[in-house]
């Protein structure tokens, strides 16, 4: 029983496999964080904490933890909802009435309900319990039962309490081409704020926190939260003047304006959240599992060959019949036609939104090259960029009002593209039917959709921020529905649309447009913090790399894409037999271990090595997998000590290195370890283990 309910304390016990999280209504009707943290079993230890004043400076709401504080009263602190009504009153005063508990296979969810005590507004507060993912998800739902208009300015899914101060919080700073760049803060007095106010992308932040309390990947106690939506959002972390830290996640408070007309309702995003008594490991674990078995799309990701870094906006048929046959020797599976296939796109400047196929590059159509792509037995893909238009296109002389766009300003280009204004039904209605007559008129089964700039001049309504992604979100479920081989890609500008919401809506995802394998050992190991490897697409490209300008062994790019679903990016046409060899060697060998990489258990495997070692361990089953990268050997070429993780203490494993096996104990390679030593400058290794 995941959710236990003590009626007579009016307390709400939720329970997963290893950890609790309590709460309560109290003798005034507020609801009352109580508990978060290892699983306690006796509810009725749980007691609601009696309201006492400290001073006239420090009132009872400002000390009290609530679980969903709302604006209004003597609360200063951070609220999660302001709500103005018709009348102007912007104070919401809550009074409890009544709980439902719901049991679906997968989870039980409790819903809570207020109601304020003046206006007609209902407020439901939702906690889905996943008791073996040791997980939970909070929206909260709102109703206007009144025959009047109500306006929400802020919306926060949750309030959560950590009973710590000085905290960890770790999150992601970055932007093109250096996404997912780790920190870590300490948390003092005062706030730390992330948000994303551009509407489309994420580069900087990501939409999570993660507070620890010095834990490391095995050891410590992690409290983290991922919020199920693409675009703006902001996250508020506050150590508070009374021994505790709060934190917050929802939609972006920024422009933010919802109006709730007379019965309607809305749902918040969910706010994914759990606990980890055994570090970030289990956290990491724990949401990729999930991922894989809620979000995901099942089956394994094809490997692709994307012909974007060789051809850049110069497509031409011919060409992309002879890179396609290429693909097909070296192995790959799918393959994708990116930027430059239709309207008059040779540049940035023009084509987006005048979805034709270019006559020039394609004199016969498109349909010559998927018949070519087609008969060699591969998948084929095409890239969009559907929410955007330039100035000189079709679509643009036709529809200049269908852009955001305020009348007495001029909107702004950026990268030579206006953003179509995505609140309208019909732009929506336009790029469904566009998107549905590509699909239905070719054979295709793979969209890359993408996102290159963010929204300005935004129009009058302030809850564009969220009826824009609302709308991408809506238009990919539709187009599923109706083609449901198809498997969509979200890109933005690299990896700039990577989030728990989009997660459960595409299928595919770009991690960064940096694919210089180096950087991508950084940018991939802090996406797997929240992310699966199944949806960190990762492409082998052309040395010097066009951004890093580094020149890197094509067996070190290959070990390092090979980390998630492996596509290739390079000209292939240009490969030496050598590099065509090794290339079909290592798609040969991705393929055989595909399903331990993107089906398998993950692991980040730290050492003390003073060598800057990166190693990743998967499991699945009986077999698994280590990749160890060396960038660069220092002085002293010291060794690394590899304990792995996971394994049957009492079971004998076979170890497979470039230079013999071994067999050796669960219990030896996880606690004592086997010594590993790379050489060299850009030196990788896979060595792959079984249980025998
Ligand atoms: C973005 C994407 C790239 C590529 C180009 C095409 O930058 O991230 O992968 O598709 O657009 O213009």
């Amino acid at each position: 029983m995941s959710i236990v309910v003590n009626s007579a304390q009016n307390v709400f016990l939720l329970q997963t496999a290893l950890n609790s999280y309590a709460f309560g209504i109290d003798d005034q009707g507020l609801v009352r964080h109580l508990y978060w943290g290892k699983r306690i079993d006796a509810i009725d230890d749980f007691e609601m904490p009696v309201l006492t004043e400290v001073s006239t400076n420090d009132p009872v709401l400002e000390i009290t933890r609530e679980e969903f504080p709302v604006y209004g009263g003597l609360r200063y602190k951070e609220h999660c909802l302001k709500v103005t009504f018709a009348d102007g009153t912007r104070e919401m005063v809550y009074e409890y009435a009544g709980y439902k508990i719901i049991k679906e296979e997968s989870f039980d969810e409790l819903i809570l309900k207020l109601k304020d005590r003046h206006y007609r507004l209902k407020l439901e507060l939702h906690y889905k319990v996943y008791e073996h993912y040791d997980l939970m998800e909070r929206y909260v739902v709102l109703r206007n039962e009144s025959e009047e208009k109500m306006e929400v300015e802020k919306l926060h899914s949750g309030q959560f309490h950590i009973p710590y101060e000085n905290l960890n919080f770790s999150n992601v700073h970055g932007h093109w081409g250096a996404e997912q760049q780790r920190f870590v803060q300490k948390v003092s007095y005062g706030k730390i704020v992330i948000e994303n106010r551009r509407g489309i992308s994420t580069h900087n932040h990501n939409p999570y926190f993660i507070l620890d309390l010095d834990a490391t990947e095995t050891f410590g106690e992690v409290y983290f939260g991922a919020l199920r939506r693409s675009g703006n959002f902001s996250g508020v972390v506050e150590q508070t003047q009374y021994g505790e830290t709060l934190v917050q996640l929802g939609l972006g408070e920024h422009d933010f304006c919802l109006e709730l007309l007379p019965g309607e309702s809305f749902e918040s995003p969910a706010i994914l959240c759990g606990y980890s008594a055994t570090g970030f490991e289990t956290m990491s674990q724990n949401l990729h599992r999930f991922a894989g078995d809620f979000l995901l799309r099942e089956g394994l990701r094809p490997v692709l060959y994307n012909s974007w870094e060789a051809t850049g906006f110069g497509v031409s048929c011919e060409e992309q019949k002879k890179l396609a046959k290429k693909a097909k020797e070296l192995g790959a599976e799918l393959f994708v036609v990116d930027d430059g296939w239709f309207g008059e796109r040779n540049g940035i400047d023009n084509g987006l939104g005048d979805w034709y196929v270019n006559e020039t590059k394609f004199p016969n159509g498109i349909d010559e090259l998927i018949s070519e792509v087609k008969s060699l037995g591969l998948l084929f893909g095409i890239w969009v960029e559907p929410e955007m238009v330039n100035p000189p296109t079709k679509l643009y002389a036709k529809h200049p009002d269908w852009i955001y766009h305020f009348d007495t300003r001029e909107s702004d280009t950026s990268r030579g593209q206006y953003v179509l204004d995505m609140t309208k039904p019909e732009v929506q209605e336009y790029i469904y039917r566009m998107l549905d007559g590509l699909l239905s008129e070719h054979d295709i089964d793979y969209i890359k959709w993408d996102a290159n700039r963010p929204i300005s001049q935004t129009g009058l309504s302030r809850d564009l921020w969220y009826r824009h992604i609302e709308a991408v979100y809506d238009i990919v479920r539709r187009l599923r529905k109706k083609h449901p081989k198809v498997l969509f890609e979200a890109c933005a500008s690299g990896g700039g649309r990577i989030d728990y919401g989009i997660l459960g809506i595409f299928d595919d995802f770009w991690t960064s447009d940096n694919t210089d394998a180096c950087d991508r050992l950084t940018i991939q190991d802090t996406y797997s913090y929240l992310y699966p490897m199944k949806a960190m697409r990762a492409w082998v490209t052309d040395c010097p790399n066009f951004l890093s300008n580094r020149v890197i062994p094509m067996k070190f790019r290959f070990h390092s894409a090979m980390l998630g679903t492996l596509g290739i990016g390079c000209n292939i046409l240009e490969f030496s037999e050598a590099e065509t060899e090794l290339a079909k060697e290592m798609i040969a060998e991705y393929k055989e271990i595909r399903p331990i990489v993107q089906e398998g258990v993950f692991y980040r495997i730290k050492h003390t090595s003073a060598n800057d070692y990166s190693l990743y361990e998967y499991k699945k089953d009986r077999e698994g997998l280590l990749f160890a990268f060396l960038p660069q050997s220092k002085i002293g070429h010291r060794s690394v000590t590899v304990k792995l993780r996971g394994l049957s203490e009492a079971a004998t494993y076979s170890v497979k290195l470039e230079s013999g096996e071994f067999r050796k104990s669960g219990a030896y390679l996880m606690q004592n370890g086997f010594e590993l030593r790379l050489t060299g400058d850009y030196a990788s290794t896979l060595i792959r283990f079984s249980e025998l």
